[in-house]
């Protein structure tokens, strides 16, 4: 259940404490404080990652598993260490966490391996008009090359899955469904039990793609239902180049490998190759060691800080940032209302002006928020636009930071003469 305004829990330290943590919220940008809002690109990284990651290069930096000197060995033990905190974070066994390098990675994996090997000509994969191209790309290559059926459930005016929609596209039978946990450009929360237990019904397996919905909600994967789950580590205060596949232990067990290389492997003859056992099988290659720790480093730091009081500060945020855009004439503003069914990203296209110069003037006033077409090609042209701009929270973020929004706004329709 997500948290309300009441029952949340408070943070255990002040904003002005969490802020004090990363020290690139003290960067002046064209002599203006930075308010970054371009967290749903990536977010930025507090002393405990920046730490975590200075003390593995500088003090424990090794490959991993097969050396026996002391090094490798710690290096070893720090990365499986990750594992088991991103794993006791998701609430799965360490089995069942697969490194990546990204969501994206991790999406991948799920299409070729059990894509490649499950599905057969005619076959349904049904995604949603909602997702990022992760979500999507990979789908399309794989329904391409065994000429099966990409399906497309559709949203609401106000930015919602169509579940009645949705329900009659399962009834065509896919055999996979994979939908966003939080939408990158509307900030809608899928209700993904409801859409768990209704794939399940119709005998499909739920992927997830978590990358938004990894730095907000709590994530217990037996509760949530999802077979696959993927997160990515920079948008959850981690570094770049890693992230995490959740997968039920029983599907991974059958699946193929995805990248042939060392370490994946149980024994290799001329003749025949067998895989090692899980995560191993799925992690060729040497893994993303340091990356993986600073991964490890983050889920301790959002853990310690609890998502529900995150979930509750960034919802607060989302709610003001809401009512103040709209003292903005003639922004159209997307996505559902303020509330359970909202994370906190907030997108919005001004008539008669392009989302790249909002963005270039926000900047000179310090604001850091994204333009463009999000990777959501289909949901701009859903929505009727080219592109949107978008501002995106995360918990050190304050309603200064949304004020200095709305200024650079109002600074917009001047600079257009609206
Ligand atoms: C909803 C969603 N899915 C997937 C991704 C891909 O994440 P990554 O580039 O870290 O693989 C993003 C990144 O913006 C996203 O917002």
């Amino acid at each position: 259940m997500e948290p309300t305004a009441t029952t949340a829990p408070a943070l255990p330290r002040s904003i002005d404490e969490i802020r004090a943590e990363f020290p690139i919220l003290a960067r002046e940008i064209h002599g203006n404080p930075l308010a970054y809002l371009d967290n749903g690109a990536t977010a930025e990284k507090p002393l405990a990652v920046l730490d975590a990651l200075d003390n593995y290069w500088r003090e424990h930096n090794a490959n991993v598993h097969r050396g026996v000197h002391t090094l490798s060995e710690e290096a070893t033990a720090l990365y499986e260490e990750a594992r088991t905190t991103v794993a006791s974070h998701l609430g799965a066994d360490r089995r069942e966490v697969i490194f990546t390098r990204n969501a994206t990675e991790a999406l991948n994996l799920i299409a070729y391996s059990w894509g490649r090997t499950n599905l057969e000509a005619g076959d349904r994969i049904l995604i949603t008009e909602m997702e990022h191209h992760s979500n999507v790309v990979p789908w399309y290559q794989v329904t391409q090359e065994k000429e099966a059926h990409l399906d497309w459930a559709p949203i609401t005016d106000d930015g919602r899955l169509d579940m009645d929609a949705f329900a009659a596209l399962l009834e065509k039978g896919p055999k996979i469904v994979a939908v966003t946990h939080v939408s990158n450009v509307l900030g809608t929360i899928n209700p993904i039990e409801e859409i768990a237990r209704l794939a399940h019904d119709a005998g499909a397996l739920l992927v997830v793609d978590g990358a938004q919905g990894g730095p907000k909600l709590e994530l217990d994967m037996a509760a949530l239902g999802a077979d696959f789950y993927a997160v990515t580590g920079h948008k959850m205060y981690g570094p770049t180049g890693i992230g995490a596949l959740f997968g039920r232990r029983e599907l991974l067990e059958e699946m193929p490998p995805f990248i042939g290389g060392g370490s994946m492997i149980k024994k290799v003859t001329k003749e025949r190759i067998t895989w090692a056992g899980l995560p191993a099988k799925f992690e060729g290659g040497t893994p993303p060691i340091g990356e993986a720790v600073g991964f490890g480093a983050a889920v301790r730091w959002i853990d310690e800080l609890g998502l529900p009081a995150i979930h509750a500060a960034e919802a607060e945020l989302t709610t003001y940032a809401l009512d103040r855009i709209a003292e903005v004439p003639d922004l159209r503003v997307f996505g559902p209302p303020a509330g359970d069914e909202r994370g906190g990203i907030v997108s919005f296209a001004m008539e008669g002006v392009h989302a790249h110069d909002i963005s270039e003037i926000l900047d000179r006033h310090g604001v850091a928020v994204r333009a463009g077409h999000h990777c959501a090609q289909v949901l701009m042209e859903r929505l009727g636009v080219p592109a949107t701009t978008r501002a995106s929270f995360a918990v050190y973020n304050t309603r200064a930071d949304v004020d200095q929004l709305i200024d650079g706004l109002l600074d917009v329709r001047k600079v257009f003469e609206l």
